[in-house]
């Protein structure tokens, strides 16, 4: 894993952004695995900054996003749909068809994880895959205890999940019980990943993960396995190690 050290957040989302911008102009029509929570959008900010100064266009990228809460509707704030819209996607210039989001309304919830990771595969790659982390070592919402087989699944939150999520709702019993994820080994077969992970909270479950074992008890570790993994984190997130 490389690691990458920087001042702040600030610093944090400009070096995120100005590597996935190397990297798409890079790539012929490249696949973006994007997160979703407080830890991307300032790198988010910075990608639309870039698009509107024309340093970089969406209209080759295609785009999964990594997870969906179930049972809220698209145009409900707290949704995963909303968050894309609001923080990237309604201001950049990205193909309708060309983004891709788990539809956590289905009525057949299974049948959507299948559709989605066949959607994944079909595309043959996700060239980057941005993650950011829950406290418990979550990635995306693969909660600990998940398999490192796993594929696009329906997973039931953690109370404590649960508990940290619910600083953008009204109150906790509002934060759905349930969502659906990408596997740990759907992420994994990324080529490229970018875990990014700001702040003081963060710190214990960074040490965690850099003094620690590889375990599916702390999903987040199974980036150890990976050969192309670059760790952006900022001086108050890396302050345990
Ligand atoms: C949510 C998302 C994760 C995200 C995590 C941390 O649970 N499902 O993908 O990494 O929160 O969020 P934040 O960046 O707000 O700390």
């Amino acid at each position: 894993m490389k690691i990458v050290k920087v001042k702040d957040y600030e610093e944090m989302s400009q070096y995120a952004a100005d590597y996935l911008i190397k990297k798409i102009n890079e790539i012929d029509c490249p696949v973006l695995g994007l997160a979703t929570g407080s830890t991307p959008e300032g790198m988010y900010e910075k990608l639309i900054q870039a698009n509107k100064e024309g340093k970089i266009s969406f209209k080759n990228i295609t785009t999964f996003n990594l997870d969906e809460y179930v049972g809220l509707s698209e145009e409900d704030p707290n949704s995963y749909h909303f968050f894309m819209k609001d923080k990237l996607l309604n201001h950049v210039d990205i193909q309708e068809g060309n983004y891709h989001i788990p539809d956590g309304n289905k009525i057949d919830l299974e049948k959507e994880c299948q559709n989605y990771e066949k959607l994944i595969q079909e595309a043959g790659r996700i060239d980057i895959q941005i993650l950011g982390v829950g406290v418990n070592g979550h990635i995306g919402f693969n909660e600990p205890g998940t398999p490192f087989t796993s594929r696009t699944h329906i997973v039931e939150l953690s109370e404590s999940t649960r508990q940290a999520n619910s600083r953008f709702f009204n109150s906790i019993d509002e934060v759905p019980t349930k969502a659906i994820t990408m596997g740990i080994e759907t992420i994994m077969e990324s080529k490229d990943i970018m875990l990014l992970v700001s702040g003081e909270q963060k710190a214990e479950t960074l040490a965690r993960l850099l003094e620690g074992e590889v375990s599916e008890d702390f999903p987040v570790s199974v980036l150890k396995k990976h050969n192309h993994v670059t760790l952006v984190a900022d001086e108050a997130a890396l302050s345990k190690t």
